[in-house]
C-alpha cells in the first residue's frame, strides 16, 4: 500500500532538494530533514508495550517500543537517509545493502548485503531517495524476506508510478512512503520532474 506524507515543511524541502542549482551540502541536509519529517508518519504504526514506570511524583503505566527497529540503506543514496530517521530514534540498528543499476539494462547489480542479526523479529526500513523502475528496492526486498525479516516498509522520498506498480505487484505486503509521486521515468529510467541522480548529488560525485 502507498502512503504519500504531505507536509508544508517536506513540500518546502523537496523544493530546495529539486533545484538542479542546490550543492552537495544542502541537498544533504535537506534529504536527512525529509527522512526525518517522514518518520513521525513511518512509525505511525510501531507496536508499543505498557510497562511501570516511576515519575517523581509516583508509580504509573506507560508505554515503549516493543520491537526493534532495523534500517537497511541501499548504497550509495539511502545513506542519506539514516542521519534523519536515527536522530529520532536513536536505538536503529543499521544494515546495508549495496546495489546499483546497470546503466544499460537498469537491471540492479547486488555487491554487499550486511545485516544485523535480529531482523527476523524486528520492523526493517529499507531506505532510498529514489524508486525509479523498483528493481533495486524489490531485490533488496527479497534478500531481506530471504534472511527471514516479515515487517517491511519501504522508504523513499520520490518515486515513480512504475516503480510503486513493481513493489505492489512483487511485495503487496510491503508498505510503501513517499514525499512525492512523480510524472514518470524518462528513456534513461531517471525519474521526471525527479531531482537527478541521487548518490551523485548526495555525494558530489557529478
Ligand atoms: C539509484 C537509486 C536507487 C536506484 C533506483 O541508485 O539510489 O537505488 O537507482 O532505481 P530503480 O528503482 O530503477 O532500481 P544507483 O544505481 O544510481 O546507485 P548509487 O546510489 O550508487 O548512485
Ligand atoms: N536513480 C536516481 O538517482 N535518480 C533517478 O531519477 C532514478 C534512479
Amino acid at each position: 500500500m502507498l502512503h504519500l506524507v504531505e507536509h508544508p515543511l517536506i513540500e518546502h524541502k523537496l523544493t530546495l532538494i529539486r533545484r538542479k542549482d542546490t550543492g552537495t551540502k544542502d541537498f544533504r541536509e535537506n534529504l536527512n530533514e525529509i527522512a526525518g519529517l517522514m518518520a513521525y508518519e513511518i512509525t505511525r504504526d510501531l507496536p508499543v508495550r505498557q510497562i511501570q514506570i516511576e515519575t517523581p511524583m509516583e508509580k504509573c503505566p506507560s508505554y515503549e517500543l516493543s520491537r526493534s527497529i532495523v534500517l537497511i540503506p541501499i548504497l550509495r543514496a539511502g545513506l542519506g537517509m539514516v542521519d534523519g530517521i536515527s536522530s529520532l530514534i536513536p536505538t536503529v540498528k543499521v544494515g546495508h545493502v549495496g546495489m546499483y543499476r546497470n546503466h544499460r539494462t537498469l537491471e540492479p547489480e547486488n555487491y554487499y548485503a550486511k545485516f544485523p542479526g535480529n531482523i527476523k523479529d524486528a520492523v526493517v526500513m529499507v531506505l532510498d531517495p529514489m524508486l525509479a523502475t523498483g528493481g533495486s528496492a524489490s531485490s533488496t526486498i527479497e534478500t531481506l524476506k530471504k534472511e527471514d525479516a516479515s515487517i517491511i516498509k519501504l522508504v523513499c522520498i520520490v518515486g515513480a508510478p512504475e516503480g510503486v506498480q513493481r513493489i505492489e505487484n512483487d511485495h503487496p505486503d510491503v508498505d510503501i512512503y513517499l514525499a512525492s509521486l512523480d510524472r514518470g521515468l524518462n528513456e534513461n529510467g531517471y525519474i521526471v520532474p525527479g531531482l537527478g541522480d541521487a548518490g551523485d548529488r548526495i555525494f558530489g560525485t557529478k
